[in-house]
């Protein structure tokens, strides 16, 4: 299969500084993936640390493009320190640099079985990024690690009564994000250019949480099976 994985800063990081053995744990799910044949996308998040950097230059009088300039390095910092931890603990084809735009994944995608980004472009999230690359290499799945099991129907951290939906079409959960919107500073799991993405690329996007990498080989595996019952246990399915 072709998968994009986007593994959430919160999931990097779930402390403040990189862990190495949280990186190493990745390195090795990853691994296994592309030993088992298939092509695997990596977007990985900015993070606790990204925020810090983004509020300090705010204080310091920075503009919101200079922040995203910022969070676009830093996620990248991390893709590039989970790249280094993949190519010293497996023999797969490896692009050797973090990709800085789409277009690098097109050019050598015959060539590497493995990927890493963080940010693209100012203006948008990880999440625009994985689905851009999706959308590029028309993606079997996309996963988004993060540190929720799944979407709810508000911030579970937040709110108590949130609940969890196991299956969802992108076209509800573009409704519900909008209504998002309408609150400012609420909920986003997904940001909506993201999810228009999914939607005209009409990607399937599993949502699950991250916090121990390897269910993410359980999850590919039920989705070889076409198992999508079981494996609402471990994630939120989005469907095109
Ligand atoms: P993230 O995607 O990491 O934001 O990008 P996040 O919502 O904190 O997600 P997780 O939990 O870490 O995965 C960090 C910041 O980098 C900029 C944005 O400012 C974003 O908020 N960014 C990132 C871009 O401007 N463009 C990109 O392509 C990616």
């Amino acid at each position: 299969m072709k998968i994009v994985l986007k593994i959430g800063g919160s999931v990097l990081f779930p402390g403040y500084a990189p862990e190495e053995n949280r990186f190493y744990s990745w390195a090795n799910v990853i691994c296994t993936l592309v030993r088992g044949g298939h092509k695997v996308f990596v977007v990985t998040g900015g993070g606790s640390i990204a925020r810090e950097y983004i509020n300090t230059l705010r204080k310091l009088g920075g503009s919101s493009f200079e922040g995203d300039l910022l969070g676009i390095q830093v996620a990248r910092l991390n893709a590039f320190l989970l790249l280094c931890a993949c190519k010293n603990s497996c023999d797969v084809k490896i692009y050797p640099q973090v990709i800085m735009s789409v277009d690098d994944v097109v050019k050598f995608y015959e060539i590497y079985d493995l990927f890493f980004a963080g940010g693209f472009f100012p203006g948008q999230s990880t999440t625009g990024v994985a689905a851009e690359i999706g959308e590029a290499i028309r993606a079997d799945v996309i996963l988004f690690a993060t540190n929720v099991d799944g979407v709810y129907t508000a911030d579970p951290h937040k709110k108590s009564d949130a609940k969890r939906i196991s299956r969802i079409s992108v076209d509800e959960l573009i409704s519900i994000v909008k209504s998002y919107r309408a609150e400012a500073g609420t909920y986003q799991l997904i940001d909506l250019s993201a999810l228009k993405i999914i939607q005209r690329a009409k990607i399937l996007a599993i949502v699950y949480n991250g916090n121990v990498p390897k269910e993410t080989l359980k999850i590919v595996g039920l989705l070889e099976k076409k198992n999508l019952e079981e494996l609402t246990k471990y994630g939120s399915i989005i469907t095109p």
